[in-house]
C-alpha cells in the first residue's frame, strides 16, 4: 500500500506511541482488504457501549487516553444501554454505570463529544459531499452515503477509533469510486410508493422501516438503484435507511433522483445501464408478507413498547406527544421512547417530554433500546411491540422477547389496552 510521508512518520512513531500503534493497525487493515493508499478522514463516529465493546473496549479506551492520544477529527460516539440521568430506575448493578463512566472519561480526555446519538448527521456531524467517513453507525453512514454524497463503509469499533487517532483510513470498500456502482434495480411499483407516502400520522416510521427491510432482503450484498422512490423528510430517510444495520451489507443506495450520484438511472451507473442487469419490484403483497413475517407471538399480550430505533427527531416526538394526547398508559406496562439528549432538550423546552410522560410513556435520552439491558429490566421471554425492523432483527438474542410489529397508532393502543390488535390487511399494506 502506498503509503504518504507524513503515514510514514505515523507508522515509524514519529508522533508518538499511539499513533503508531493506530497506524499499523489501520495498514494491515488496509493490506487485508487490498487497499492502494490511505485517505483523510474528516469525521469519526465511534461505538461506546459497554455492554458492547466490553472490559477489552474499556481497556482499549483507556490505554490510548493513558498515552495521551487525542482524536484528530470530530468524533462523536453511539448511544450506550441507558439513561446517564436515570440509570438508577432501572435497578441495574453499579457495574454498568462505572464502567460505562470510566469509557466516557477517557473518550473525552481524547477529545470525543458524548453525543451519545445515532443521529448525528442531523446536528452534531453533519456529513459534505465527498468527505471519508469513519463511522460505526449503520442508519447514519447509510444516509450520509445516499442522500449527501459523503462516502463511509460502517467501520468497526476498532478501525473507525484508529481512524481518529490518525485522521486516516485505508481507502477500501466503498470509499473508492468503482465499488460504488449499483447492481440491481429495484422499481418501487406505484401502489407501494401511494401507499409508503399516504398513509398519515402515526404510520410512517413503521411503513418506510418495512420498506427499508425489504429493499435490504432484496439487494443484500449489492448496491440497489431504487426507481420510484417518493419524497420524503429527514426523517422518514432516516428510518428507511435503519435497513442499513441488519439487511444490506454497503450502506449506499442510490435513490434515483435524490442520491448526489443518481440524478437519474443512467447516471447511477457512470452513463450507461450495464445489459443484463438484475432487475426486481417491490409490490404491496411483498410489504405485506415482510409485516406478517415479522410478528411471531402467540399472545396478543404485550409486556413492553419500544419505539425509537433509529432515535426519535424532534418532529416524530410532536407526533407521538400528538397522537397520546389524554391518553393512559396501562399499568403494567412499560412503553419507551428512546432519543438523544440534544432533541430531549428541545422536547422539554417545548413541553413535549411532560405531554408524553403525562400519559404514563417514558422519553430516555443516551439509550439506544437494542443495546438496553432487557433481560435484566424486563426479564425473558416477554412480549414487545415496535415499529423498528431494525430493533427486532437486532434485539431477537436478547432474553429471547416474541414480536408484534405495528405502526405508532397501533402500539399507542396497545400502550393502552395492553393487548396488541393484529390487523386484517386484506387490501394494501
Ligand atoms: Fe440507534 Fe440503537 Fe437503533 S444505535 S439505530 S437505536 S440499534
Amino acid at each position: 500500500m502506498k503509503l504518504s510521508d507524513r503515514d510514514k512518520q505515523m507508522l515509524n512513531g514519529m508522533e508518538g506511541q499511539a499513533v503508531q500503534e493506530a497506524m499499523s493497525h489501520l495498514v494491515a487493515l488496509g493490506e487485508a482488504f487490498g487497499a492502494d493508499e490511505m485517505v483523510k478522514v474528516d469525521s469519526c463516529h465511534l461505538l461506546i457501549d459497554w455492554m458492547l465493546a466490553g472490559d477489552a473496549g474499556l481497556q482499549l479506551y483507556e490505554k490510548f487516553a493513558n498515552m495521551k492520544a487525542k482524536l484528530r477529527v470530530h468524533t462523536t460516539v453511539e448511544p450506550i444501554a441507558f439513561d446517564l440521568d436515570r440509570w438508577d430506575e432501572f435497578n441495574l448493578p453499579g457495574e454498568f454505570y462505572e464502567k460505562q463512566k470510566s469509557i466516557n472519561l477517557a473518550l473525552k480526555k481524547m477529545g470525543a463529544i458524548l453525543t451519545c446519538s445515532c443521529q448525528i448527521h442531523f446536528n452534531h456531524n453533519q456529513p459534505k459531499f465527498g468527505d471519508n467517513l469513519a463511522w460505526t453507525e449503520g442508519n447514519a453512514t447509510g444516509y450520509a452515503n445516499s442522500i449527501v454524497g459523503a462516502r463511509g463503509n460502517r467501520e468497526s469499533t476498532i478501525s473507525s477509533f484508529f481512524a481518529g487517532i490518525t485522521g486516516r483510513l485505508p481507502k477500501y470498500g466503498i470509499l473508492c469510486d468503482e465499488n460504488r456502482q449499483p447492481k440491481i434495480i429495484i422499481e418501487i411499483d406505484r401502489k407501494v410508493a401511494d401507499a409508503v407516502s399516504t398513509r398519515g400520522s402515526g404510520t410512517t416510521s413503521s411503513e418506510l422501516s418495512l420498506l427499508g427491510m425489504t429493499i435490504g432482503d432484496i439487494a443484500f450484498d449489492k448496491i440497489p438503484a431504487i426507481v420510484g422512490m417518493p419524497k420524503m423528510t429527514n426523517e422518514e430517510l432516516k428510518n428507511l435507511f435503519s435497513m442499513c444495520s441488519p439487511a444490506l451489507t454497503a450502506t449506499l443506495v442510490h435513490l434515483v433522483g435524490i442520491t448526489p450520484e443518481a440524478p437519474s438511472l443512467d447516471a447511477a451507473f457512470g452513463g450507461k445501464i450495464p445489459k443484463g442487469i438484475e432487475k426486481k419490484r417491490i409490490t404491496l403483497k411483498m410489504l405485506q408478507e415482510a409485516r406478517e413475517s415479522l410478528s411471531q407471538a402467540s399472545t396478543t399480550a404485550v409486556d413492553a413498547i419500544l419505539t425509537g430505533c433509529p432515535f426519535k427527531h424532534i418532529y416524530e416526538l410532536q407526533e407521538i406527544a400528538d397522537l397520546l394526547k389524554d391518553k393512559k398508559v396501562k399499568e403494567g406496562i412499560d412503553f419507551l421512547i428512546f432519543t438523544d439528549r440534544s432533541i430531549m432538550a428541545q422536547a422539554k423546552v417545548n413541553g413535549l417530554q411532560e405531554r408524553i410522560e403525562r400519559s404514563g410513556a417514558r422519553l430516555y435520552q443516551d439509550a439506544c433500546p437494542v443495546m438496553f439491558p432487557h433481560r435484566l429490566i424486563h426479564g425473558p421471554n416477554k412480549v414487545f411491540a415496535t415499529d423498528s425492523v431494525k430493533m427486532i432483527r437486532l434485539i431477537r438474542g436478547a432474553g429471547k422477547p416474541s414480536w408484534y410489529f405495528g405502526s405508532l397508532v397501533e402500539l399507542i393502543d396497545a400502550a393502552q389496552t395492553g393487548k396488541f390488535k393484529v390487523p386484517l390487511r386484506k387490501k394494501g399494506v
